[in-house]
């Protein structure tokens, strides 16, 4: 395998240790994508640079100018704390004429926004939950489509922001509280969707233009009570306590069927191409008893953190983490940004 110059974009103070000697977990929480990312590109051979960002680009240029990276594994999630910036920084990569990992500007900007990726996929008639748009300021009306239960969240936020029992909202009176509690938390747009019973399921894809989904994973709730709702809250996705206690687990999805594997596979293939993705992505779906599919938002450039679902899934089909991160570099080679036809 030829070696790389790889620079990998990190939050700044994420940048990983060269080792893990005398590392607490707690330490490890904070960086572990990033370390396995950097630690494994070394293993394989290749020259990595990691790089903190906040806030400003010229250590950016600085980095690209000096250390001549092949390619830039954008592993930033936001730039000056704004989780929609990382269109912005994928966009000054590519004015750069730097070749990065990952999603393109156009799929980062349409696939961070639940409202307008909702609206594509609507068009395209791909399964989404119906929905309504409260912005900033307006007065809180429930358009006659949409009836209760609806969950209510942030079009922008990610990581299961805000997200709580308290989403599902059955009254007026409860939606309105809900919208303005993401408001204040946001001071950007929520977003009320009818609330969809039934299973939890990610699907992992990669490709620039041949795709191809790893098996659908799902998230096993437990032995949480049967009063609390079956949806991924920030406990049950980050909290490490929680998820031990109620044995809150992901894994290979149990009983479907081949038809239906296929069927998931198709939808999540068409979201990705109508989102306009490229590299990597991963797609949260709920399954109803009826077998019904809706697609709950994509994820553009999501969690590759060793031992996570995305990785997990793909090394379920016999594709190792030195070969997930060596396709992500390849395809992030291979991709055609408008600059190369000028
Ligand atoms: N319309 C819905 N019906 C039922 N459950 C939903 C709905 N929308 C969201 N959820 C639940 O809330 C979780 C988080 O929602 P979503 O994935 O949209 O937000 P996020 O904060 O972007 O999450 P992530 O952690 O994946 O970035 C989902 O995984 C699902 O369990
Ligand atoms: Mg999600």
């Amino acid at each position: 395998m030829s070696k790389t110059r790889i620079l990998v974009l990190v939050r700044d103070g994420q940048v990983p240790p060269a080792s893990l000697d005398g590392i607490s977990d707690t330490q490890l929480d904070a960086w572990k994508a990033e370390f396995d990312v950097c630690e494994t590109l070394r293993n394989l051979g290749h020259e990595v640079l990691p790089l903190g960002v906040y806030d400003d680009l010229a250590p950016i240029r600085n980095a690209i100018q000096e250390f001549k990276p092949d390619i830039t594994f954008m592993m930033l999630e936001e730039f000056h704390g704004v989780v929609t910036y990382d269109f912005a920084v994928i966009s000054y990569l590519e004015l750069m004429q730097q070749a990065y990992t990952g999603c393109n500007p156009r799929g980062l900007l349409l696939s961070k926004d639940k409202a307008l990726s909702k609206k594509v996929l609507t068009y395209h008639r791909i399964p989404t939950p119906r929905f309504a748009v409260f912005p900033v300021g307006r007065a809180i009306r429930r358009p006659k489509k949409l009836s209760f239960p609806l969950f209510v969240k942030s079009v922008v936020e990610d990581a299961s922001f805000g997200i709580s029992q308290a989403s599902i909202v059955h009254n007026d009176e409860a939606l309105a509280e809900r919208v303005r509690f993401i408001h204040e938390k946001t001071n950007d747009r929520a977003i009320a969707e009818q609330y969809i019973e039934g299973r939890e399921i990610y699907v992992g894809v990669i490709g620039n233009s041949r795709l191809k989904t790893f098996p659908a994973w799902e998230m096993n709730f437990g032995t949480l009570p049967p009063e609390v709702a079956r949806i991924a809250t920030s406990s049950v996705k980050w909290d490490r306590g929680y998820q031990k206690k109620h044995q809150i687990t992901t894994h290979a999805a149990k009983d479907l069927d081949d038809a239906t594997q296929e069927r998931i596979s198709k939808i999540c293939k068409r979201v990705y191409r109508a989102l306009s993705l490229s590299g990597y992505a991963r797609m949260d779906l709920r399954m109803t008893d009826q077998g019904e599919i809706y697609v709950i938002e994509a994820n553009a450039n999501p969690n590759i953190e060793y031992g996570e679902d995305f990785a997990e899934s793909a090394e379920s089909i016999g594709i190792s983490y030195e070969a997930l991160l060596q396709r992500i570099i390849n395809l992030g080679l291979n991709y055609k940004p408008a600059w190369m036809n000028v």
